[in-house]
């Protein structure tokens, strides 16, 4: 059975482990390795994840995770960014539980915590060229608005994000 609950302090290693596999899985013909490491590097090391775990409301909603039998298999993070507009910051899963919903409900879950706070927009950037989040995205009703620099990216790294998003 699968639960989708806020994260645990003793969460913070699995949720890098996701993090850490998600990101060398689906961006290794998109960012150079070296982009790669650096944002694990810079934005999920354990102690990051470790101080990050707990929210930090409205603007920090806190780790969510999805566990199934005992295991962490996906995690996601949103908070609110503007007046009734809140963004979800991160979404992987473990890279062999892709496509059996697992998305679909740490997706909820954020979009459910947004609305407690007062958002009726959900934002998300997905990296140009993700194909293996632009059509979960799509497929979950959000529409392309704007193409920007990847946030943490430099003008070498010439990385490029689709900013979406949807009505919740
Ligand atoms: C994006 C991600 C979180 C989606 O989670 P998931 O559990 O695989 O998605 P779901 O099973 O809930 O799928 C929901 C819908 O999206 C569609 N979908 C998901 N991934 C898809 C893909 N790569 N291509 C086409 N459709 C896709 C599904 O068909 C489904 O649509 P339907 O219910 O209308 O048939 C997951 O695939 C993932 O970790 N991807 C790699 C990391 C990533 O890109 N994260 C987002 C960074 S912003």
């Amino acid at each position: 059975m699968v639960l989708v609950r806020a994260a645990r302090d003793d969460d913070a290693t699995a949720i890098r482990d996701i993090f850490v596999r998600g990101y060398r899985r689906t961006y290794p013909t998109l960012l150079s390795s070296e982009f790669i490491e650096r944002m694990l590097d810079e934005s999920y090391t354990a102690e990051r994840v470790a101080k990050e775990v707990a929210a930090a409301p409205p603007g920090w909603l806190g780790y969510q995770v999805a566990e199934e039998d005992g295991r962490i298999v996906g995690a996601a993070a949103g908070g609110i960014t503007a007046p009734g507009a809140g963004e979800l910051f991160v979404l992987y899963l473990d890279p062999d539980e892709r496509g059996r919903g697992l998305g679909t409900l740490l997706l909820d879950r954020i979009a459910g915590q947004l609305r407690e706070f007062g958002a009726g927009e959900m934002w998300v950037a997905v990296l140009d060229g993700n194909e293996l989040g632009i059509p979960f995205y799509e497929a979950r009703g959000f529409r392309k608005v704007e193409r920007r620099r990847t946030h943490g990216s430099t003008e070498a790294d010439d990385a490029w994000s689709w900013r979406f998003s949807r009505l919740i």
